[in-house]
C-alpha cells in the first residue's frame, strides 16, 4: 500500500513538473549563460592576462618616455574585452595572439597593424571534421549571396555578426526560451540599431529606425522577442540550421499567414533544430508540442489561458491525489 501511494505521488509530481517546465509562455528570464569553462583551464590563460590587463579594464596606464610620469587613460568601450564572455565563447582556448599579430605586445600598437586581414572562419573550419555538423562550407556559399557580402567596400565579414570575443552557438545551447532569439537579434541591432557602428560600413547618412521600418507589424515588441530578424530576412535553406543569405528588403516576409498558419514557415527555420533534436533531448512531452504542426502560432497563446489551464489541471490532479489517499486509508481500515 505504502509503495502504491508513493508511486502515485511520484507520478503526480512528475506530471506537475513536466507541465510547469515546458510552459513556454511563462518565461522567467534566464540568467545570462554561465561560463561553462574555467578560464584557468585555457592553455592561453597566462598569456591573455598580459593583454587583458588593459583590454578588460576601463582604463590603461600610459607612461611618458621622457619624464617617466604615468597617467591613466580611458579605454574606449569598443576595445574592451569581457573575460567572462570570452571564456564562455567557442574559441575560449585561444590566445589573443593566435588571431592577432604578436606585435601587439608592444604599446602603443603600431598603426600598420590595423590593416591586418583577419582569418576567415572557413580558413580554419573548411573541411574540419570536428565541426562538420555546422556546415561551414554551405554557410559560406549562402553568405556570399547576401546583401552584406555585396556591400562595395569589402569590409563586411563573418566576424561582424559573430563577435570574435564571445560568440557561442546559442541556438544549440539554449532550451525553450526566447533568450537566443534576443541574442540573435542583438547581432543585427548592433548595426541596424546603432548609427555609430552602421556608418562604418554604409554610405547612408542616417539609419531608419528599425521600429519605424516595421510599423506595419502589430505587437512589434512581442514579435521581436519571439522571432528572429533572420526568419523574415533570409532565404530558406533546408541543408543548414541557420540560413545566412540575407536578402534585400523587397524580398522580406510580409505575409502574416507565412507564420500564422498550421504549416508555419517557422517550423522550417526557428524551430528547425528543435524539431530535429527534440525527440532526442527533450523527451516526449515537449516533442509532442513542438512537432505538432497543427499548432497555430499566436492563435492560442494567452498567458491568462495558459495559467488558468495549468491551475485547472493541477486542481484536478490534486483532487485525484486526495481522493486516492482517502481510498488507500479506507482500504487499510
Ligand atoms: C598598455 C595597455 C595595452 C596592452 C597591454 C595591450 N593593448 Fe591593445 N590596445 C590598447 C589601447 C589603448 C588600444 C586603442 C588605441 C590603439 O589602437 O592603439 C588598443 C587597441 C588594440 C587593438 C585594436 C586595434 C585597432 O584599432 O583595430 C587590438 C586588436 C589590440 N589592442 C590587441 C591587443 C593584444 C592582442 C594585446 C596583447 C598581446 C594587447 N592589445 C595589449 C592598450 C593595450
Ligand atoms: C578567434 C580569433 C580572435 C581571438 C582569439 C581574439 N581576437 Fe580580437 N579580434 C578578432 C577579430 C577578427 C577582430 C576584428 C573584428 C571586426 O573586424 O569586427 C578582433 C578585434 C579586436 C579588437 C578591436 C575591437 C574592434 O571592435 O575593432 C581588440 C581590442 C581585440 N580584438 C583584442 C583582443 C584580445 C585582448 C584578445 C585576447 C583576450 C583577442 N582579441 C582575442 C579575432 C580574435
Ligand atoms: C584560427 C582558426 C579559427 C578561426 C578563424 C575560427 N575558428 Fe572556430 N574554432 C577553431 C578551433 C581550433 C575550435 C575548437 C574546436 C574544434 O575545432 O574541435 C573552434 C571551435 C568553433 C566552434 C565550436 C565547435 C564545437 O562544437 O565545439 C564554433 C561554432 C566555431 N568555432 C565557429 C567559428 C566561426 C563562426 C568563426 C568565424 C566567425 C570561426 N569559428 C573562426 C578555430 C577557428
Ligand atoms: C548578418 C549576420 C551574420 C553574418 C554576416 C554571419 N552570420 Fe553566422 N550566424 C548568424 C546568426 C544570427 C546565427 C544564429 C546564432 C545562434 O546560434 O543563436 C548564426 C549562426 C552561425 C553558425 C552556427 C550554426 C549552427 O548550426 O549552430 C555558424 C557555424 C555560422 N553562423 C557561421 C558563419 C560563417 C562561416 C559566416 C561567414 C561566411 C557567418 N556565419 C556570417 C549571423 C551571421
Ligand atoms: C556590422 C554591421 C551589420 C550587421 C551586424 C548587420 N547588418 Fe544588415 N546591413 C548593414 C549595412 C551597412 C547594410 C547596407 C546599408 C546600405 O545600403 O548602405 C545592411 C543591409 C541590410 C539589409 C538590406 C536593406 C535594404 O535596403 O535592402 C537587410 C535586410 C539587413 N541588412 C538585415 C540584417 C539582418 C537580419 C542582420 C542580422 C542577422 C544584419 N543585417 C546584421 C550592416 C549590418
Ligand atoms: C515579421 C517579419 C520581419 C521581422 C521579424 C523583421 N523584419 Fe525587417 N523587414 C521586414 C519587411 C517585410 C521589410 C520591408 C518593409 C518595407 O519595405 O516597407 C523589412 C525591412 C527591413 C530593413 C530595411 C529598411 C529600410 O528601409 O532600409 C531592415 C534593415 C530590416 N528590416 C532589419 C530588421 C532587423 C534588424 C530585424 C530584427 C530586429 C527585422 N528586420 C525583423 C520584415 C521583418
Ligand atoms: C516570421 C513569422 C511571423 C510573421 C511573418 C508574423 N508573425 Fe505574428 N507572431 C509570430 C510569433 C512567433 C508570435 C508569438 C507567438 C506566441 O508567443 O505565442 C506572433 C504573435 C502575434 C500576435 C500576438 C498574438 C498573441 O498571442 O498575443 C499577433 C496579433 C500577430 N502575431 C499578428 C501578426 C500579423 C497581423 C502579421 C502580419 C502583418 C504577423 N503577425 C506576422 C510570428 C510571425
Amino acid at each position: 500500500m505504502r509503495s502504491k501511494f508513493a508511486s502515485l505521488l511520484f507520478i503526480f509530481f512528475f506530471i506537475l513538473f513536466g507541465l510547469v517546465s515546458q510552459n513556454g509562455n511563462c518565461k522567467t528570464p534566464k540568467t545570462p549563460v554561465q561560463s561553462a569553462n574555467n578560464p584557468e583551464d585555457s592553455p592561453s590563460y597566462e598569456d591573455n592576462q598580459f593583454c587583458l590587463r588593459c583590454h578588460a579594464s576601463g582604463y590603461f596606464v600610459l607612461t611618458s618616455e621622457i619624464s617617466g610620469k604615468q597617467k591613466k587613460q580611458a579605454m574606449p568601450d569598443n576595445f574592451r574585452i569581457f573575460p567572462e564572455k570570452f571564456y564562455n565563447g567557442v574559441h575560449w582556448q585561444f590566445g589573443c595572439t593566435d588571431c592577432h599579430s604578436s606585435e601587439y605586445h608592444t604599446f602603443p600598437h603600431a598603426a600598420e597593424l590595423r590593416f591586418d586581414v583577419p582569418f576567415a572562419c572557413i580558413d580554419c573550419h573548411g573541411g574540419d571534421e570536428a565541426t562538420a555538423k555546422y556546415h561551414f562550407e554551405e554557410i559560406q556559399v549562402e553568405y556570399e549571396k547576401s546583401v552584406h557580402a555585396k556591400l562595395p567596400n569589402d569590409e563586411f565579414n563573418c566576424w561582424k555578426c559573430h563577435d570574435p570575443h564571445s560568440y557561442a552557438p546559442l541556438a544549440r545551447r539554449d532550451t525553450l526560451t526566447t533568450d537566443f532569439v534576443v541574442s540573435s537579434n542583438q547581432m543585427c541591432l548592433k548595426c541596424h540599431g546603432n548609427f555609430d557602428v552602421f556608418q562604418l560600413l554604409s554610405e547612408k547618412k542616417e539609419l531608419t529606425e528599425v521600429v519605424k521600418n516595421h510599423s506595419w507589424l502589430p505587437n512589434q515588441a512581442l514579435h521581436f522577442r519571439s522571432v528572429r530578424c533572420l526568419e523574415c530576412h533570409s532565404a530558406q535553406n533546408q541543408d543548414i540550421l541557420i540560413s545566412h543569405n540575407i536578402m534585400p528588403k523587397d524580398s522580406a516576409v510580409h505575409d502574416c499567414v507565412r507564420c500564422h498558419s498550421g504549416n508555419s514557415l517557422l517550423m522550417g527555420t526557428l524551430y528547425k533544430f528543435r524539431t530535429v533534436e527534440s525527440r532526442k533531448s527533450y523527451g516526449f512531452v515537449n516533442a509532442a508540442i513542438i512537432d505538432n504542426n497543427s499548432y497555430v502560432i499566436g492563435a492560442n497563446h494567452s498567458r491568462f489561458m495558459n495559467i488558468s489551464g495549468i491551475i485547472i489541471i493541477i486542481m484536478t490532479l490534486l483532487a485525484i491525489a486526495i481522493h486516492t489517499i482517502f481510498r488507500i486509508r479506507k482500504s487499510k481500515n
